[in-house]
Order: C-alpha cells, then structure tokens, then sequence
C-alpha cells in the first residue's frame, strides 16, 4: 500500500486533531477555534467522514492530515509523512525521494546516535561509572523508559562508528554529534564521557541531547552540555518531555513546569506525569503556545534560588501573555525563610510528601509575586526600594486584564507599603497605552469570509437535497461562474445527490459551518433568496454580454448572429428579466 494511504488508514483526523485543539461535535462534523489565527468564533471545520478539515474564518484552507501537519509544524510535505509515519507505525522505505531531505538525513543520525549511547550505557565496562551514576540520582529505572545512554570519552568514538552505518560527515556535524577540527583533518565527537539524555520532540524523534558530566571536578567542563541548535533541534520551540507528558496533562488538565532535566525525571517518577522541563533557558512565547494545545494552566515549579524565582516571573509574564492560568508550586521553606532544598529534585528525594502537598497548595501567581518582591519591602522607609518593588510588582500585575483583580492588589499594597492607592493607581495606568497597543496588534481580524453566493447555495442544497427542487426552476446550472459548481448543480438536478465531484467535501462542512443553526424553513428561505439573487446577478451580466456580442457583430457585419443574439437578448428582457434597470 502506498505509505500515504497507509497512514492515513491509520490515523483518524478527529483523534489527531484533538491533541491539538478542543473538537466539538455538529452533526457528523466536528467544529473548533482554528489553531491558526486568533478568533471568537469557532470556524474551523473537522469532516470525520470524510477525514478533511477546513477553515472557513481566516486561513480559507483545508486539507487532510498532512496539510495540517504541515501547517500546524512548518514543515513540508516530507517532514508531516515522517511525522505521521511514526505516530502510525509506517516504516518508510529509505529510497523514498519524499523522506530523504537534509533533516531527515538529521534525525536519522541522531537516533542511531541514541541507540549506540544507550547500548554503551547498559554494556560498556567503560560506562560503569555512568551505570552508579544513575543509580545514585535515583534514575536508574528510567535508563530504558527515556532511552539514556553514555558518550565514550575518547575522541571521536561515534562519529566513527555512524560513518561506519554509512552516514556523512557532514550529516553528522550538522546534527551537532561531532565538530571540525580547526586544523588539520576530521573531528572530535561534541559530547565525550557524559551521562546522555536525549531531547524529543513532540512526536517522539529525537531531536538532540543534554549531556551530564558525572563528577563535577576541575577541569571537567560545564555540568550540562546541550546539543547546538540545528535543521532538527529548534531550542525555542521544542520542549523537553512534552512527548511523554502530552497525553496525561490533558488528563489531569495541568502541566507542571520545572528547570532542569533531574526535576524532570524526579517529579514523573514521584507519579505526576505531566510534567514537562524548561531545561535551563527561559520560556518562550512559541513553548507556551506548544504546550497550550494540551493545557491552559501551568504550575510553575521553578528552583528555589534567585535564579529560579527570577525564570520563574519571567516564565509567568510570557505564560500570562498567551493566557495561560498561571500557579506556582512553591518549595517547604525554613520558618525564617530560608529554602529547605534547592529543587524539586531534592525535595522529592528528601520528602515526597511535602512535595505532593506543595503541588496541590500551588499559589495564584500574584500571591507568589507578592510574597517574592513587596514583603521583603514591608518595612523600608527608602521611597527608591518601595519605587522599585511596586515596579516589580506591577510589571505582572497590570497584565490582568480585570479590574477587580487590580483593585484588590493595589489596596493590599498600598496597606503594605504605606503609600497612597491614588498614586500606585497612577503608576499602573502610566503604561496603560502600551498595553493597550499590544493589544490591539495582537486582535487580528476574527471576520468570517463571506463565500460567494454560488458556494452558499451550493452548500445548502448538498447539506440538503431535498431543496432542489424549490430551485430548479430560477438557476440555471449554467448560470454558475466555472465548471466545478456547473456540475455540481447538474449532478443535483440529475440525480438528487453528489458523492464523488471535486470541491463538494468543502461545500458540505461550509453547510454545517454556515447553516447548521437553521431550520428547514429557514434553510428554505434563505436558498430561495440566494437564487433569486443569483438570477438577477446572472441574467443582468448575460443581458451586457449580448449587448457587447451584438455590437462586435453588427461591426463585423454578420448578421446572422446579431439575430440570433437580439433574439435572445429580447426573450431575456420580456420574460426573465424582471428587475428595473
Ligand atoms: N543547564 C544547562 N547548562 C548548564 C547548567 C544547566 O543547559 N551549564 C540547564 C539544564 O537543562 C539543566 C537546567 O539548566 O537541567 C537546570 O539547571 P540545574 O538546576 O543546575 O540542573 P539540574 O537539572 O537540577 O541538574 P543537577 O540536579 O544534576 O544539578
Ligand atoms: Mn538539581
């Protein structure tokens, strides 16, 4: 079987597309906000039946699962089939013109790579430290499940052993496995003696590696190092774990975000599998909008130094721009304040418990905020450190879009620090304006495309059959402006029905899009009214045809066709044509 068809056998549309966006049923077709532009109003159309999707809002554009893919990825054609191949266990054949491009080459270096470092991990006598490694940070269970594995510490082990399955140099340097030498000939391997975690993205290929050193001495380089952004590791997009966590975050209707690649590990085997890791960067606007296709609430569990609160306030304004719920999990602490352990990791190794009741006492992330930047201003008489705590404070405040929400903080403030609510009122407005552009670039137009008359009419009567014939005698199938709705309109007149023809798929989810809501009777009147319009629309631009023919002919002097038009132009006028001109 075709590899297409194959897959597509496979997937159903509507359980694709549901990882992506909320499906709600009507009638047979399924309805949702369209993934691709900003709007109110659900436009966007999912046939089961007929395994399309379309977008009747913005984009005016449909397709099949690839397209979506596409779309929805970036990528092309050839990327979405080895997507989808995976996601349907399709074994793609290799000579496959359509699978070979540069960053498939890519991903097929990088899971051999990850293959051979965890082979080295489980059997190399020379990995035995990496193996206590493992054990000793508890993740010893997880070797297998996340595909571990551990980089040689000689030269250039694997880049000579991918080169001896056959692959490129160069496809090997372009994955980010080996680098050049500056002088001389070859390349030296980028991660060497390092526990190896490999990165994944959304569909289960990996996509690069963070490599751990094992002991952290002199001279033994920085604790992680991450594969370098390449055509298959896009760092602002890819998000470390979320192929796992995707399908229990839907579930528990959160997501729990942590730092690093230890927290990770740590918080899935404490059970809470939805969990994803920022591993060490900051948030990007692209990984909320990713992950906010499972879920719209975050619980932010960041580490407990500065570090980690200021990624945290960070993560939180980016989340909050994309209106993400936003909770932060906040760590047992010391009674003065002081934080009992520096990270998730270790507050799950050291007291699991205390962990569980953290995630569910997870904070608003005001009261977070609060706590974080006005308490510790509580008692200071210095107007410049009030000024710069309110600043703090106000940079995520004013993000909240409601009032009240607003009111209730500045009062709290005001009380807290001793200054005027009318002033700390003054101060959030100041950069009001500027929220209020952003605002406004961020509406895009939500306006439906109206079709054209022809399509609304054609829509109707495939949605409905049965009102052909209160149309059959005012349209004319030749009155339809190109050859697809001509033999549409005639296939309905002939035989009742359309199965088969071009372009129906679109026109019967623009029915179900447009005209579910209506009754019979209203579907009745509107087509009534839409035919007659249509008439009107084409007998009026026929009548200026005839004129324009009767001319050139009268020129030409042949006047056998200028009878034959004036015939058809008076018949026209006296017994179609019924509007005043
Ligand atoms: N990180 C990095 N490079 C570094 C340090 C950190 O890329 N030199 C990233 C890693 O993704 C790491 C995350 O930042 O997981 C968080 O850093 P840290 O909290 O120091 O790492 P942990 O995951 O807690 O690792 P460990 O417990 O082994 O120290
Ligand atoms: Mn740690």
């Amino acid at each position: 079987m075709d590899p297409v068809e194959e897959i597509k056998s496979r997937i159903d549309i509507v359980d694709l597309l549901r990882e992506y966006m909320p499906l709600q049923q009507a009638g047979a077709n399924y309805r949702a906000r369209c993934p691709f532009h900003q709007e109110k109003t659900p436009s966007f159309m999912v046939s089961q039946p007929k395994q399309i999707w379309y977008c009747f809002g913005g984009c005016n554009d449909g397709g099949d699962i690839f397209k979506f893919v596409m779309k929805q990825e970036g990528v092309d054609f050839a990327e979405s089939l080895r997507i989808l191949a995976q996601r349907a266990g399709v074994q793609l054949q290799h000579q496959d013109p359509n699978v070979s491009s540069r960053k498939t080459r890519i991903l097929d270096v990088l899971d051999h790579a990850a293959h051979a470092y965890a082979a080295s991990l489980k059997k190399s006598p020379r990995a035995e430290l990496a193996r206590r490694y493992t054990q000793e940070r508890g993740i010893g269970e997880l070797i297998d499940d996340f595909l571990l594995g551990y980089s040689p510490s000689d030269g250039d082990v694997m880049a000579q052993y991918l080169l001896s399955k056959k692959f490129a140099l160069q496809d090997i340097i372009d994955a980010g496995l080996a680098v050049k030498r500056e002088r001389g000939y070859g390349s030296y391997d980028r991660f060497r003696g390092r526990l190896m975690i490999p990165i994944h993205d959304l569909y289960g290929h990996v996509v690069g590696f963070g490599g751990r050193i094992l002991e952290e001495k002199e001279g033994s380089g920085s604790k992680y190092l991450n594969s370098p952004q390449t055509l298959a590791y896009d760092k602002s997009h890819i998000v470390f774990g979320l192929d796992r966590a995707k399908q229990e975050i839907r579930k528990q209707g959160f997501c729990i975000l942590v730092e690093g690649y230890m927290d990770f590990f740590a918080v899935y085997q404490s059970g809470m599998q939805n969990v994803v890791a920022s591993s060490g960067t900051a948030l990007t606007a692209d990984q909320v909008r990713i992950i906010k296709r499972f879920t719209t609430t975050f619980l932010f569990a960041f580490d407990a130094d500065a570090a980690g609160g200021n990624a945290t306030v960070r993560g939180i304004e980016i989340a909050l721009s994309e209106g993400i719920r936003v909770k932060v999990i906040q760590l047992p602490r010391e009674a003065n304040g002081m934080p009992l352990y520096k990270d998730p990791d270790e507050c799950i190794r050291k007291d699991p418990q205390a962990w569980r009741r953290a995630v569910q006492d997870a904070k608003g992330f005001l009261d977070f905020h609060f706590e974080r930047v006005i308490v510790p201003c509580s008692r200071s008489r210095d107007p410049y450190e009030k000024q710069k705590a309110v600043r703090a404070f106000f940079s995520v405040l004013r993000i909240v879009p409601e009032r009240i929400t607003k009111d209730h903080w500045i009062k709290i403030v005001a009380h807290t620090l001793d200054i005027s609510e009318s002033v700390l009122w003054e101060e959030i407005g100041s950069r009001q304006d500027d929220i209020a552009q952003r605002a406004k670039e961020q509406k895009q137009p939500s306006g439906v495309s109206t079709p054209n008359r022809e399509e609304a009419i054609l829509s109707l009567l495939v949605a409905d059959p049965t009102l052909v014939d209160s149309i059959r005698l005012i349209i004319d199938p030749e009155m339809f402006s190109n050859e697809v709705y001509r033999s549409v309109c005639a296939a309905l007149y002939k035989e009742g029905s359309v199965h088969h023809l071009n372009g129906v798929d679109r026109l019967t989810m623009y029915a179900e899009y447009a005209y579910s809501t209506l009754d019979e009777q209203e579907r009745k009147r509107t087509l009534s009214l839409l035919a007659v319009q249509m008439r009107e629309q084409a007998l009026k631009s026929r009548i200026q045809e005839l004129r324009a023919l009767m001319e050139s002919a009268e020129r030409s002097g042949d006047k056998e066709a200028v009878d034959k038009y004036a015939q058809e132009f008076s018949n026209l006028v006296t017994t179609g044509y019924t509007i005043k001109e």
